[in-house]
């Protein structure tokens, strides 16, 4: 979903690194602590070496949080995240995302629209009581407040799993959106077959299922996907083990579920970051996630060698639209008192979203 990012000034385009790296260190200077730059994980170095703190996407909201004297937040990541920190934060917090356009293809994969009509026709067919909404983290706050006004909860791909048991405990069936991955991928791993799971087609009639397929379903997983992860296959890990017999294939859950039962272990961004970082030296590591990451993990740890899963470079092009220009571009308004691209979720949703977060974090 495009969100109008007005053009930035040519001073900016035509710029060299070190100017822009000039008035970047400029502005963050006499900004000081009025001024907290975070940097998620799948951020360029450029973007990355001016972070305060840098974190997924969940982590960098909680940050933001605990930093009260910062009266701005410069979000480097995407939209959705940039959300859940206004969501977080006091209300005398404004939170700015350097580029509008920095949206995320699977968050809009669900919208509210289309999610309450999902909901409106099992209403219909099943018991709605006994089923518990469930959204990634990776949504819009219109969808956390639906879920929160709902009874069900947020999770991330951390936590997932243990928010999902946690839902199966109050329930007997999940709609789970909007990325079908993480949520087989969860399920399979909590013990459930592919039998109890059923994909919710949202652009057709009952999800594209019988009556009787939407009784049966355990797991209703509306059809998002990551278009970064869902790129990696079977193939490509076997291709690593043929030319690393040794080498260990990490993915994350947004990846399909064959590449993630091919791999030696599945996780989140932290529990990636983890398990290079405790892995033996002269490791050959294969991940299945973002490249901006992977090759910072390789820079990180030069005595393994950590690669790409996918030969053929996947970054994500939404978290790719941060670049320094933005980033000075968004300072130097901040120094002269003028605030560009505030991300604001309206009272209403921002408190039923909340509650979606609140009940995330009593769980984990
Ligand atoms: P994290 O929640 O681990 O930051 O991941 C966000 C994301 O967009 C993964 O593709
Ligand atoms: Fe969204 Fe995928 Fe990019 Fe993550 S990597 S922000 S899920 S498009």
């Amino acid at each position: 979903m495009l969100r109008m990012q007005p053009p930035i000034p040519a001073r900016y385009l035509d710029a060299t690194p070190e100017e822009l790296a000039s008035w970047i260190a400029a502005a963050k200077s006499t900004l000081g602590d009025r001024v907290f730059i975070l940097g998620h994980h799948y951020q360029r170095d450029e973007v990355m070496r001016w972070a305060d703190a840098r974190g997924d996407s969940f982590r960098l909201s909680q940050l933001a949080a605990d930093n009260p004297t910062a009266d701005h937040i410069v979000f480097c990541g995407v939209h959705f995240m940039a959300e859940s920190a206004d969501i977080l934060t006091a209300p005398h917090q404004q939170v700015l995302l350097p580029d509008l356009n920095a949206g995320c293809s699977m968050a809009d994969m669900a919208d509210l629209d289309s999610v309450e009509e999902a909901w409106e026709a099992l209403e219909d067919v099943v018991d709605i009581e006994r089923v518990v909404p469930v959204t990634y983290m990776n949504s819009s706050a219109a969808l956390k407040a639906f879920v929160g006004r709902a009874g069900g909860a947020v999770c991330t791909s951390t936590n997932a799993r243990a928010v999902l048991e946690w839902a199966m405990g109050r329930g007997d069936k999940l709609l789970f959106f909007p990325d079908q991955h993480l949520g087989r991928n969860t399920a399979l791993a909590m013990g459930y077959r592919h039998s109890d799971l059923a994909v919710w087609d949202p652009r057709r009639e009952l999800g594209g299922l019988s009556e009787a397929e939407c009784k049966e379903a355990t797991f209703l997983l509306w059809k998002g996907h990551c278009s970064v992860h869902q790129r990696f296959t079977p193939a490509q890990v076997e291709a690593f083990r043929t030319a690393n017999p040794e080498g260990i294939v990490i993915a994350h859950p947004e990846a399909p579920y064959q590449v993630c039962e091919a791999a030696d272990s599945v996780g989140s961004t932290d529990f990636i970051i983890k398990a290079v970082a405790g892995a033996a030296p002269g490791s050959v590591i294969a991940v299945a996630t973002e490249v901006h990451l992977v090759q910072r993990l390789a820079a990180e740890h030069p005595d393994r060698t950590v690669v790409s899963l996918d030969p053929v470079v996947c970054p994500c092009s939404t978290m790719f639209r941060i670049d320094a220009a933005h980033l000075a571009w968004v300072l130097e308004h901040l120094v002269e008192g003028r605030v560009v691209n505030r991300i604001a979720v309206d009272p209403e949703t921002a408190s039923w979203a909340k509650v979606a977060l609140e009940r995330m974090l009593a769980i984990v």
